[in-house]
């Protein structure tokens, strides 16, 4: 679908979302017209309405039932669940689609956990990997709607996992588990915001379309983290490990644990002459601007 040109106008959905916030900041400061709306992504009518009253070139679809105070409440919530991230998604890109209108969903790589084939510190799951994680309904839920969104050739789907912002917002990754009385410490593929969001405008920007795994490339443990918090951020920090077993007696849901291939999204950007940092070096440089910036 290709969709260059000079006037672009954006619609970020679900614009009082956290990520949606961190999106609009982001295309202000490259001056682009930039919407935003909270009408909900199931009411057909409304959706159609907002497309024609606003009229954009591209939708950026940050909207998600993610639970509060976490995924723990979809287990407890299923028909809300499923009318924002099944029929909801669904309804938004299919109105998309009808109107000519590129549209490029913040959707999940929690819908993967290591098995045999992806152990820790084996090769990481591909796109084209089937989903192998159904251990909370959030996560089934959005593995499901993926496996058939991904046909619609408007649609541009990212992946991100586990996101990190620049401060301690609440729903930052870090701020999550600095807060926890104890920790696991599992390798995971993680999205560091400042690196991937600018990507994410390139790819809309220029039409792209399909799934793509949207994290920094590699791993990195919840330990490893932590040190790097504690050692550019909070000297005086301290945490606690448990292990899966036991943290799955404080959860009701399960939580994924893994590593995503971002071979295809690396060779994608190099065609825009952007890279994305390993995540060692991304967690160093986020923090340091954490420090920068006067966050404790
Ligand atoms: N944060 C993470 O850890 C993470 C990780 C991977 C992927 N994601 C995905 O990235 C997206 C954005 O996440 P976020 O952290 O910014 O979540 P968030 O802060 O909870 O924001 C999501 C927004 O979507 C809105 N929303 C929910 N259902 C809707 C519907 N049916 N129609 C219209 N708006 C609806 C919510 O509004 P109400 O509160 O009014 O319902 C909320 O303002 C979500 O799809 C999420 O699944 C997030």
């Amino acid at each position: 679908m290709a969709t260059n040109g000079t006037n672009h106008r954006f619609l970020i959905w679900g614009g009082k979302g956290w990520v949606a916030g961190h999106l609009e900041v982001l295309l202000r400061s490259q001056g682009k017209e930039v919407f935003t709306t909270t009408v909900r992504m199931e009411d057909r009518e409304a959706v159609k309405a907002e497309l024609d009253k606003i009229k954009p070139t591209h939708v950026l679809n940050c909207a998600g039932c993610t639970g509060r105070p976490n995924v723990d409440w979809c287990e407890d919530h299923k028909e809300e669940t499923m009318r924002s991230n099944v029929v909801g998604t669904l309804n938004l890109t299919d109105c998309c689609y009808l109107s000519g209108i590129h549209c490029t969903v913040f959707a999940t790589g929690c819908i993967y956990h290591y098995n045999d084939s992806h152990p820790i510190g084996g090769p990481g799951f591909k796109e084209t990997d089937p989903a192998n994680f159904t251990g909370s309904f959030y996560s089934e839920t959005k593995g499901h709607v993926e496996e058939i969104m991904k046909y619609y050739t408007n649609c541009l789907i990212l992946r991100l996992r586990m996101p990190v912002s620049d401060d301690l917002h609440p729903r930052n990754f870090v701020t999550k588990i600095s807060k926890y009385e104890r920790v696991v410490d599992i390798p995971n593929s993680n999205t560091i915001l400042t690196d991937l969001l600018p990507a994410s405008v390139l790819m809309a920007e220029h039409g792209d379309t399909g799934v793509y795994n949207f994290t920094n490339p590699g791993a990195i443990s919840h330990n490893e983290v932590l040190s790097l918090f504690k050692e550019i951020v909070r000297p005086d920090f301290t945490w606690k490990n448990f292990t899966v077993e036991e943290q799955s007696k404080v959860i009701k849901a399960g939580r994924s644990n893994c590593l995503l291939d971002t071979t295809k999204l690396e060779s994608k950007l190099k065609e825009y002459g952007y890279t994305v940092p390993e995540i060692h070096v991304a967690y160093r440089q986020c923090f340091e601007r954490m420090k920068a910036a006067g966050v404790k």
